[in-house]
């Protein structure tokens, strides 16, 4: 049943509890998701990021939903909601902002940026601010150590931050200001985030830049040093294949990915160190 705002009343489950009332496109959307897998209860990740994404938060109504499609208990579903912390029960922010303060992270800097903004944003870990823009977290290591100290705005990266820096970052996203990730697109909003993870593409994924010069330093230092994975003959199958057709093997046809973009980037890392930092910064 359908209500005037289109919110649906489902009433009782087949295990007589009481979902209460979801939005009828949120029920329609969590259907669809269950028909990509083999397995309909593999579905539950993405089920519970397009929850996040209607409501804020893993509500009880959307673990009852969830339970319901997928014909296991709100115990199971509940039982996942809490064990990833990528899943929260409490209200978030417009912007998740997610500090590193993993060891890397932590020694470069990591932990003064998280002092520097609980005290600027009057919040603590894991809490909203009270305009309900910015949740606070401190989060684990995200991967990107080669930028540390690292924050991540609804999981984008903001690399190489200093505690100005993210005061700064913070202060545009409060005040509405177009905000770009250093490693990818324009930051949306969290629940416009949530959606993506649940599989809802926005078409963003392509905007910004991708891998950056102290990610591929190892691959330009490997290549100077004829470096390669023991048991890879990939480049030897490369120049094989182009001996025959008459090709240079150096051309970019026979180059993997981010090595084209290492050259069509035109990254110079003269006078950067390991972590891609310029010495006179
Ligand atoms: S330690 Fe921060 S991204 Fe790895």
């Amino acid at each position: 049943m359908t209500d005037g705002n289109g919110v649906v009343s489902t009433g009782s489950t087949h295990r007589g509890v009481t979902e209460g009332d979801l939005p009828a496109q949120l029920l329609t959307e969590l259907r669809e998701i269950t028909t990509r897998y083999p397995q309909a209860r593999s579905a539950l990740l993405p089920m519970l990021h397009l929850v996040q994404s209607y409501e804020g938060r893993v509500t009880a109504r959307g673990i009852e939903a969830c339970a319901d499609l997928l014909g296991i208990t709100a115990a199971e579903v509940s039982g996942v909601a809490t064990f990833y912390t990528m899943y929260k029960r409490r209200p978030v922010g417009d912007y998740h902002v997610g500090v590193c303060t993993n060891t890397l992270c932590a020694v470069m800097g990591g932990d003064a940026i998280f002092e520097r903004l609980k005290d600027h944003l009057d919040v603590g870990n894991d809490e909203t601010t009270e305009d309900g823009k910015v949740t606070l977290e401190h989060v684990e290591c995200n991967a990107a150590c080669d930028y540390a100290p690292v924050v991540m705005v609804n999981w984008e990266f903001m690399d190489n931050q200093t505690p100005e820096s993210a005061t700064r970052l913070v202060d545009d996203l409060r005040e509405g200001r177009e905000v770009r990730s250093t490693r990818g697109p324009r930051i949306c909003t969290w629940r416009e985030a949530e959606r993506v993870l649940a599989g809802f593409p926005d078409d963003l994924a392509d905007e910004g830049p991708a891998g950056g010069p102290a990610s591929l330093l190892g691959l330009q230092i490997a290549r100077e040093r004829g470096w390669r994975a023991p048991g890879d003959d990939t480049r030897g199958a490369d120049t094989r294949a182009a001996q025959r057709s008459g090709v240079d093997a150096q051309t970019s046809m026979g180059r993997a990915p981010a090595e084209k973009h290492l050259e069509e980037s035109g990254a110079d890392t003269a006078g950067e160190d390991a972590g891609g930092k310029k010495e006179d910064s």
